[in-house]
């Protein structure tokens, strides 16, 4: 159900359209002019407004200029009815900022479905709108936690272009890859606790930094087990240490125990770990690295995706250009 601005000066055919939109299950606020309309609009705070153009005091056009003047208005959609002889007004209209026009005389159906349209559509735009924003949060966390161990940099940014790559190889459904996208950045949030001296040690770790050190994953997971937005990136974090033969940490599973993405996980953290330079040892040559994969394919990781990140890393040394960087 949707919350209705409607303004219309005929009686009859306001109470044709409230009608009409009440039995398609949305709340209508109907007004005989521009003016009532504008001033009830805060209040009301609509989904969408529905508006005859040709009104006393204020017409559909200055309704609109005045919406879109408003904080709550600028987007809202703006639906006007408008007769056959108006039609050369409708450039005019979509200057102004108009969604769509339906033209007088218009049926039932007609109406509700250019309406359910127009819903539709700034759903569409407000779900990817708080998903940028929920997604600009994240890259500031995982970038500050980076700041943190300067022997990572770029690191996070990094696994998460290798683990996008392979989760879209594995046919990863677009939810999965949606999770996928923050998750991989967030595998090492728990890092938050662990001392900067630790992390960036160059020497040996002791048996109690290690200890504290490998704590990044249930620390990680346990500060997002109540954030119900982000819970789903818990596998990420929580598994990414395990191992496919039930050596890993922190909850020694095994195989297809461990969840997928905590596997996924594994593989590009590796890969991206020991290619790179870090504060204990050079980056090693990528092939040098997928073959350490393969050996611990069935032992260390998921053998078959071990074998597809494999096939697609070999094909971006052949073809660098094809290789996603993330950007
Ligand atoms: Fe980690």
């Amino acid at each position: 159900m949707a919350k209705i601005l409607l303004t219309e000066d005929e009686d009859s055919l306001r109470l044709m359209t409230r009608t009409v939109l009440e039995l398609g299950g949305h709340q209508v606020f109907a007004y005989p002019n521009g003016q009532l309309a504008l001033e009830s609009f805060e209040e009301i705070n609509p989904d969408i407004v529905v508006s005859d153009v040709s009104m006393p005091i204020l017409d559909g056009f200055g309704l609109l200029d005045q919406v879109r003047r408003l904080r709550a208005g600028a987007v809202v959609p703006f639906l006007f009815l408008t007769a056959r002889s108006e039609r050369s007004d409708v450039r005019f209209a979509r200057n102004l900022g108009a969604d769509d026009y339906l033209f007088k005389p218009y049926d039932a159906e007609e109406l509700l479905e250019a309406v359910a349209a127009r819903l539709e559509r700034r759903r569409a735009i407000e779900l990817f709108e708080s998903r940028q924003a929920h997604l600009q949060t994240i890259i500031m966390l995982a970038n500050l936690i980076e700041a943190r161990d300067e022997y990572t940099r770029d690191h996070v940014q990094r696994v998460q272009a290798l683990a996008t790559e392979l989760g879209n190889a594995l046919g990863w459904t677009p939810e999965a890859m949606t999770i996928l996208e923050y998750g991989s950045l967030l595998h090492d949030v728990g890092k938050i606790v662990v001392p900067e001296t630790i992390l960036n040690k160059p020497g040996k770790l002791t048996p109690e930094e290690i200890e504290i050190m490998r704590s990044h994953t249930t620390v990680g997971a346990k500060i997002f087990e109540n954030v119900p937005h982000l819970r789903e990136a818990l596998p990420y974090i929580r598994y990414h240490h395990e191992r496919w033969d039930g050596a890993g940490y922190p909850d020694r599973l095994e195989g297809e125990n461990i969840p997928l993405e905590g596997r996924l996980m594994a593989i590009v953290d590796f890969f991206d770990a020991l290619s790179s330079e870090r504060s204990y040892h050079q980056g090693r040559p990528v092939p040098e690295v997928l073959e350490m994969i393969r050996q611990g394919a069935g032992t260390h990781f998921d053998p078959v995706m071990a074998e597809v990140f494999i096939s697609l890393q070999e094909a971006n040394m052949i073809n660098p250009e094809s290789q996603e960087t993330g950007e």
